[in-house]
């Protein structure tokens, strides 16, 4: 399912497994630590290979961690993607401390990250919404609205954002969200 833009920019939305994704940049759902997990940024270190592990050492090395609502930039190693943007979503804790902000936060850096470098094709998981326990009915409305702002502006590089949604709870969550 798709929404186009008045400017011919896409917003698609398909389930699957974002590792085998074709796009510019694929997003993770990373930690602040930078340290690696399960879900798919488990998925995402496994299909890439140990180049990633070894930038954000790097990374780290240099910045220590990387704060909730932003994210930091890799190589894709094997993936079918030039980067991977790490972003560090929020862990839900009830909805009142700024969990809402901070989710947005997380979808402009990595849209500001790919107009930085003139990216076409961005590739969205579903932030949050597993280990960190973001109700997704919610999340979806958030994620949608704040990459819909983007793909309407003048004079931008993106022309698609894709969201993989894992499963089929997470895809009716942002179908729901996706504007007519
Ligand atoms: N492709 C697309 N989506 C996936 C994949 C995959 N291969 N694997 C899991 N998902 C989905 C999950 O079903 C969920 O809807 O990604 C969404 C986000 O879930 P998590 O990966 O658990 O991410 P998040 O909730 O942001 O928690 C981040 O989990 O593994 C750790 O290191 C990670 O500590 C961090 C935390």
């Amino acid at each position: 399912m798709e929404w186009r833009a008045e400017n011919g920019n896409r917003l698609r939305l398909m389930r699957g497994d974002i590792t085998r994704v074709p796009a510019d940049a694929i997003v993770n759902a990373a930690n602040s630590a930078l340290a690696g997990g399960g879900g798919v940024d488990g998925a995402i270190h496994r299909a890439a290979g140990p180049v990633l592990r070894r930038e954000l050492d790097q990374i780290r090395a240099g910045i220590g961690h990387c704060p909730t609502g932003s994210a930091v930039v890799t190589t894709a190693g094997a993936l079918p993607a030039r980067f991977v943007f790490h972003a560090v979503g929020p862990i839900y804790c009830g909805g009142a401390h700024g969990e809402a902000e901070l989710l947005a936060a997380c979808y402009r850096k990595c849209l500001e990250l790919a107009e930085e470098r003139e990216l076409a094709v961005i590739a969205f998981p579903s932030i949050s919404t597993g280990a960190y326990g973001y109700p997704v009915e919610e999340a979806a409305g958030i994620a949608i609205e704040e990459v819909r702002r983007h793909l309407e502006r003048p004079g931008i590089h993106l022309r698609e954002a894709v969201f993989v949604l894992f499963d089929q709870a997470a895809y009716d969550a942002y179908l729901a969200c996706l504007p007519r």
